[in-house]
C-alpha cells in the first residue's frame, strides 16, 4: 500500500487575500490543508475546492476545539484577522476581540494538540510607527499608533510567551503592504486593488493627504513563498517580508493610469487617522535566515494585478 507523508495544515483565513493564495499553493505541494474562516471579507469560491473548508468564527473555542481535535495538525498558518486600521480606529474592542482573543484560542490549542509550528501573519507595514529609521528592521523596537498594530503586536507578544512556557515552535512575518490577485477592492485597504477596480471601470481614485506617503509593496505570490519557507527555517523568529523599494502613491497612480489608460485626475481627501506616513522595511534577515527574496517587481507585479482583476471580476 502506498505510503502518504502528508502534513495536515490549518489555515485561518484561508478564503482571505493572502490566505486562499497560500492554501492553493500548499494543495498543489500535496498538502493535507483545513481551512478555518467566518467569510467576514473572505469569500467561499476563492477557496480550493480540495481544501476542507469550515465556516466558523475564530473566537469560537469550542467549536476550534473540536476541529483541532478531529485534524492533528502539524503546522497552523494563523491569517484570519480584523486588518481594517480605520475600523479599528473607530472599534479597538471589536479588533481586540478577533485579533488578540481569537489568536490566544489558536495559541491555546496548538500546544494542547502539540502542532509543530505557527506561523503568523503580522504587520510591518503597520506595527513600526511614524518615526522608525528607515528602512526598518526587525530590531527597532515597535511604536504602534493604530489599534490593529497594537493589537498585531500584543499577538506576537502572546506567541513569545507561548514559546517560552509551553516550548511553542513559530515564526512571525511582519507583511509590508501586500497586493496581487484577490485582493479586495471593498475594504479601506488595499490600494492597488481600489485603484485597479477604479480604473477599470472608469471611476473616481481618491488619494487621502498629499500622496507623498512612502510604502513598500510585496505581491501576495512572494508572500505564500515566505510562508512555504517559515515552516522549515526561522524558528522563532520575526522577520519582515517587504521589498525593501519605496513608492508613494503618487508614483503608484501613475504607473497604473499607464497599465490602465486610465485618464481622470486623482482627487485628494483628507489624510486618514492610523495611517504612517513612511514605511519601508528592510528584507536582509528574510534573505539570510529564509532564503527568501521577491521575485516580482512593481511594474510586473501591478500589471499581474490588473491581468487577473479584468479575467476574473
Ligand atoms: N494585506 C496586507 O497588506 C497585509 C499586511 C500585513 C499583514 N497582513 C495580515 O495578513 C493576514 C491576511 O490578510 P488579508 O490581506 O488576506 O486580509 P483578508 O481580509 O482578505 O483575510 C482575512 C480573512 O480572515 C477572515 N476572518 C476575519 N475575521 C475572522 C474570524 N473572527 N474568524 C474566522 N475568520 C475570520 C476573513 O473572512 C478573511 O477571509 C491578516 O492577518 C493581516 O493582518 C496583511
Amino acid at each position: 500500500m502506498k505510503q502518504t507523508n502528508k502534513k495536515r495544515i490549518l489555515v485561518t483565513g484561508g478564503a482571505g487575500f493572502i490566505g486562499s493564495n497560500l492554501v492553493d499553493r500548499l494543495i498543489n505541494d500535496e498538502r493535507s490543508v483545513v481551512v478555518i474562516d467566518n467569510l467576514s471579507t473572505g469569500n467561499v469560491n476563492f477557496v480550493s475546492p480540495i481544501a476542507l473548508f469550515y465556516q466558523q468564527d475564530i473566537c469560537d473555542y469550542e467549536v476550534l476545539e473540536k476541529i483541532f481535535e478531529t485534524h492533528s495538525f502539524d503546522y497552523v498558518f494563523h491569517l484570519a484577522a480584523q486588518i481594517s486600521v480605520p475600523d479599528s480606529v473607530k472599534n479597538p474592542n471589536y479588533d481586540a476581540e478577533i485579533n488578540i482573543m481569537g489568536t490566544l484560542n489558536l495559541l491555546k490549542l496548538s500546544v494542547k494538540y502539540g502542532i509543530k509550528k505557527f506561523i503568523f501573519s503580522s504587520t510591518g507595514g503597520a506595527i513600526y510607527g511614524d518615526n522608525a529609521p528607515i528602512p526598518t528592521a526587525e530590531d527597532y523596537c515597535p511604536h504602534p499608533i493604530s489599534p490593529y498594530a497594537i493589537s498585531k503586536l500584543a499577538c506576537e507578544k502572546y506567541i513569545e510567551f507561548y514559546s517560552q512556557y509551553h516550548s511553542l515552535d513559530y515564526t512571525i512575518l511582519r507583511y509590508a503592504n501586500v497586493y496581487g490577485p484577490r485582493q479586495t477592492p471593498k475594504g479601506e485597504a488595499g490600494v492597488v486593488a481600489i485603484f485597479t477596480e477604479n480604473m477599470v471601470n472608469k471611476k473616481n481614485i481618491i488619494i487621502y493627504g498629499d500622496g507623498l506617503q512612502v510604502r513598500d509593496f510585496v505581491h501576495v505570490y512572494d508572500v505564500v513563498d515566505a510562508n512555504i519557507l517559515a515552516m522549515n527555517k526561522g524558528s522563532r523568529e520575526i522577520i519582515n517580508i517587504s521589498t525593501n523599494k519605496k513608492t508613494d502613491i503618487n508614483t503608484l497612480y501613475e504607473l497604473m493610469k499607464r497599465k490602465t489608460n486610465y485618464e481622470r485626475a486623482p482627487i485628494y481627501n483628507e489624510k486618514r487617522d492610523g495611517d504612517v506616513k513612511v514605511s519601508l522595511l528592510s528584507n536582509e534577515k528574510a534573505k539570510k535566515v529564509l532564503e527568501w527574496q521577491p521575485k516580482f517587481d512593481l511594474e510586473e507585479g501591478v500589471k499581474n494585478t490588473i491581468e487577473w482583476y479584468r479575467t476574473s471580476v
